[in-house]
């Protein structure tokens, strides 16, 4: 008999609940016992669990989120108090194997779990699709949808009044849901924080536009894009004093163009709503196989999906973040 301890933690996506639910009905087929923490790591430390049944995961497919609740895993990076915690409550529980599901930082806080010799596998789910060891994350693909329908709505109301659109979206340091987002959305100008950008670019690409009789632009950029190449350290003071980048960008595409700009800030619609099909399958495939591992005796790796299989990466070598193909990008400059 084998008894899981499953948490969520970190920032939520959509597709967690379906591999909550994947752990619990493949636990139950093997007769294994599934505990669950609340409220991400905080639940963990506090031991705020129960024991999962399979009424607690039915009929949560379609909903967003997480139903056991989340919360930043930052805190409990390399704290050494929080690990003592987590070994007791492994100990007074008899949890066999922690399954943790969560973005980046929740699977660095894996990988600390397992070298202070805690029993844990990852699951990557963050809209982010930052984590080394997969293709894609789970809930990646519901936001990128929501990104390029958002974009399509912008396209008629852009043209209408030959505005150009500064549209920010997530992405926790990395590019891919602007430029997942942007490709399939038909945005204009892609920016993220993996290329170093320049107002002149910005610039010089809308006007490029206006003389092919495109006179509408939508520019979508990353969250942490960071400050374009060409300007002074007193500017980058100001965005950092009043501005803000979105602000600052549109003043100077207004004063270079002439052009009328509107700055539209997705935020955390990204990450709400029904998950997808794909993240849906994802979730449930991933779900599966980190039971499967377990039973396999194999801990200590993130569970992923890698041209289509089931990979295990040791969760020691899931180090920084992982960052954009950029072979990508000069594709989608070609739709630009
Ligand atoms: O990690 C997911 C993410 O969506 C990032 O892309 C974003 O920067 C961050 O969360 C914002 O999260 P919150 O405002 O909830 O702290």
């Amino acid at each position: 008999m084998k008894r899981i301890g499953v948490f969520t933690s970190g920032r939520d996506a959509p597709g967690t609940n379906a591999v909550l639910r994947a752990i619990g009905r493949t636990s139950f087929e093997h007769d294994y016992e599934v505990i669950a923490f609340r409220n991400g790591m905080e639940g963990v430390v506090e031991n705020d669990s129960f024991m999962m049944d399979r009424s607690y995961v039915s009929g949560i497919l379609p909903i967003g989120g997480t139903i056991l609740g989340t919360s930043l895993s930052d805190p409990y990076l390399e704290n050494h108090n929080a690990i003592k915690e987590m070994k007791k409550i492994q100990e007074k529980l008899s949890i066999t194997c922690f399954i943790g599901v969560g973005s980046f930082t929740t699977m660095k806080l894996c990988s600390f779990m397992k070298a202070s010799e805690i029993p844990v596998i990852g699951i990557p789910a963050t809209i982010d699709n930052n984590i080394p060891g997969t293709d894609y994350s789970v809930g990646f693909q519901t936001a990128v949808n929501y990104v390029s329908g958002s974009l399509d709505r912008l396209h008629s109301t852009a043209s209408s009044h030959h505005r150009v659109f500064l549209v920010e979206v997530m992405g926790g340091q990395c590019g891919w849901i602007a430029l997942y987002g942007g490709l399939t959305g038909g945005a204009d100008l892609i920016i993220i924080p993996e290329k170093a950008y320049s107002i002149q670019e910005v610039v010089s690409h809308i006007r490029k536009r206006e003389g092919e009789g495109k006179f509408f632009s939508i520019v979508v950029l990353a969250d942490t894009a960071g400050f374009p190449n060409d300007i002074s350290e007193q500017e980058k003071q100001q965005i950092n004093d009043h501005n803000g980048l979105l602000q600052f960008l549109s003043l100077e595409i207004v004063k270079e163009t002439g052009m009328e700009t509107r700055q539209l800030i997705l935020g955390h619609l990204q990450r709400g709503g029904s998950p997808l099909a794909t993240d849906r399958l994802l979730g449930t495939l991933l779900g599966n196989a980190s039971v499967e591992c377990i039973r396999r005796g194999i801990t200590g790796v993130l569970v992923g999906q890698i041209n289509g299989h089931i990979e295990y990466t040791d969760l020691e070598l899931i180090k920084a973040k992982r960052p954009v193909d950029l072979q990508l990008l000069n594709i989608a400059r070609i739709f630009y």
